[in-house]
């Protein structure tokens, strides 16, 4: 028995580049804040696009609105070029979006393989089918290069903070997603973790998924980032080519919304504003 992926439906991956996921005008408010003011972004497939900004920029928020949290209060949502509602995460998810939070991606209690299926979990005779579900589980973390896991057998609680990551990325590839949004997945993590979790982040981009990466960390974010957008009190600053900018001229983006005082406009390129993703 071959264990079926009953997530997403599976349609192919977008050929790199091209726009998986598009905000257009999305808006928030809460009360009297006023969290998002129109933001425009671009999630291409195959690439890895950061979404920086400073505390309070609305980075979160943006993100579960794509992830259905929290309904938006105006503009519209693109996926695969087709306007989509998305009103609750069960919808996000049947699109095809995975999102990746800090701390509450995984049961503690259970192992690898039960969280990798939790929910989900294929049965036989009306008990658990265990050796297909070990057998994906196996895959999946080899085919992403996850090699420093013992046993697909034991319980997250001894994993390290990268492995953790990792796990629950191969979660969301297992269930045929197709954009992995990753919220400040380092920001926890000391440096041989963060490289291996950078790794991760570039191979997903290199086999064709679209990954929107929240961080903090502007090293980071050049050394995995083929596009950057920038969030200020809740209006997008800019979003390019990362290849434009620099990281002298982002952290200006996030306290003063200019670049030398002026408003920074991306440079054309043939695709569109999006460049080919790096090997
Ligand atoms: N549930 C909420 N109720 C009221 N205001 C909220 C809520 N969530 C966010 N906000 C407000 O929206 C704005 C954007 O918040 P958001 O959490 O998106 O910031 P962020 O960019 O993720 O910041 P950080 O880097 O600190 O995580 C802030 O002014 C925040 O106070
Ligand atoms: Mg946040």
């Amino acid at each position: 028995m071959t264990v079926s992926t009953q997530g997403a439906p599976a349609q192919g991956l977008l050929p790199r580049g091209r726009p998986l996921l598009e905000l257009r005008g999305i808006q928030k408010t809460f009360g009297p804040v006023r969290a998002l003011g129109g933001v425009d972004l671009v999630v291409a497939a195959g690439q890895v696009t950061a979404l920086c900004g400073d505390n309070g920029a609305g980075k979160s928020v943006t993100i579960k609105i794509i992830s259905g949290i929290h309904p938006s209060d105006g503009g519209q949502i693109f996926w695969r070029g087709e306007p989509v509602d998305i009103h609750s995460p069960k919808d996000s998810a049947a699109l095809g979006i995975a999102t990746v939070y800090q701390d509450l991606a995984l049961c503690d209690n259970l192992d690898i393989v039960q969280n990798m299926f939790l929910g989900r979990e294929p049965t036989k005779f009306g008990g658990l089918d265990e050796a297909p579900m070990e057998v994906a589980a196996r895959k999946t973390l080899a085919d992403l290069h996850v090699t420093t896991v013992r046993s697909i057998r034991q319980p997250v609680s001894s994993l390290s903070g990268g492995q953790r990551q990792s796990v629950a990325v191969a979660r969301a590839v297992l269930w045929n997603s197709q954009l992995m949004i990753l919220d400040e997945p380092t920001a926890a993590l000391g440096v041989a973790q963060t490289g291996m979790v950078l790794a991760l982040v570039r191979r997903l981009a290199h086999q064709g998924y679209g990954v929107l990466i929240v961080s903090h960390n502007l090293n980071d974010v050049f050394e995995v980032a083929d596009n950057v957008a920038v969030l200020r009190l809740g209006q997008m600053v800019a979003q390019a080519p990362a290849a434009q900018l620099d990281r002298q001229s982002v952290v200006e983006l996030m306290t003063t919304g200019t670049v030398g005082g002026q408003p920074f406009v991306a440079a054309l390129t043939p695709a569109n504003g999006t460049v080919e993703a790096q090997p």
